[in-house]
């Protein structure tokens, strides 16, 4: 009877010892992987970068507090050059201008004008006060997005802006492939009228990433989760066509997905920038 007794206890004793380190582990991995889990990214960035307060300032008509801009940007599309780009092309192919760079290949020369005005040719629009900011998605190897489409007979939210759905008609999944869609505007009801309209380069084409060429968890072995990814993900950039100048203008954007929640405090899927543009 007292050996059986002990056993129980044993067991119990056990049993709670399990308990308490798989739920340390699971909160610890939950907070790992929570803070590197689907980013959406946005460049330019300084090097004391902050998620919280990522600031784009500068002058137009000041060269000296526009090039730094410029080459933070040539620094980050670096990785993406190429003379082959692919169609369409998921980058800038070059940072370098048409005067300083004879020889741009037919193909790049197109994927240029596909990208305009987010080129090195118009410098990105800061020299205009009419700035770019790419945006990119990381951190998916963990992840396995379940895209909206028209193709499912599962319904759309009726919050998501009219653009993306009319894309989503226009460009049936089964036909085009599946997006990640995303969407960005001001944060704030002042910021939604400073903001002035706001384009997604490459224009006419659909506003987020395309699934067939982002490395989520379906399409790499098991094994190599941990590896860096070979080519760097897909880009989109947002122009700025008419921003209002002298004031602080907060912008969010965020991605469209049905596995992914929209929390304004979340940082899954959903970046935030501000922008800032002095006479
Ligand atoms: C459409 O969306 C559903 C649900 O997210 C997904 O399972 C499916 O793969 C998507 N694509 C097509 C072509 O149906």
């Amino acid at each position: 009877m007292g050996a059986e007794h002990r056993t129980v206890k044993i067991v119990v004793i056990v049993v709670v010892v399990l308990l308490v380190i798989g739920g340390i582990l699971g909160l610890t991995l939950g907070l790992l992987l929570n803070q590197r889990y689907v980013e959406l990214e946005v460049w330019p960035r300084t090097d004391d970068y902050k998620w919280e307060e990522p600031l784009i300032q500068f002058s137009p008509s000041n060269k000296g507090t526009v090039y730094p801009w410029i080459k933070r940007i040539n620094d980050f599309l670096r990785p993406y050059e190429t003379t082959i780009p692919e169609d369409p092309p998921r980058a800038p192919c070059s940072i370098h201008n048409r005067e300083e760079q004879q020889i741009r290949s037919n193909n790049c020369e197109m994927a240029m004008r596909v990208w305009a005005p987010c080129t090195i040719d118009e410098y990105y629009g800061y020299t205009m006060g009419t700035p770019c900011v790419f945006l990119r998605l990381n951190y998916l190897h963990y992840w396995v997005p379940q895209p909206y489409n028209v193709s499912s007979s599962l319904a759309i939210p009726t919050e998501m802006p009219e653009y993306l759905k009319q894309f989503m008609i226009q460009r049936p999944a089964q036909m085009f492939g599946d997006y990640v869609w995303v969407s960005c505007g001001g944060e704030l009801n002042s910021d939604k009228e400073n903001i002035g309209p706001i384009q997604f380069i490459p224009a006419g084409l659909p506003p987020g990433f395309p699934l067939s060429r982002l490395h989520t968890a379906d399409k790499i072995p098991y094994a190599n989760r941990n590896l860096p990814d070979q080519t760097p993900p897909p880009l989109i950039a947002i122009f700025f066509e008419n921003p209002r100048r002298e004031v602080l203008i907060n912008v969010e954007c965020r991605i469209w997905t049905r596995d992914i929640y929209y929390d304004p405090y979340s940082r899954v899927g959903r970046a935030r920038f501000e922008l800032f543009i002095n006479n």
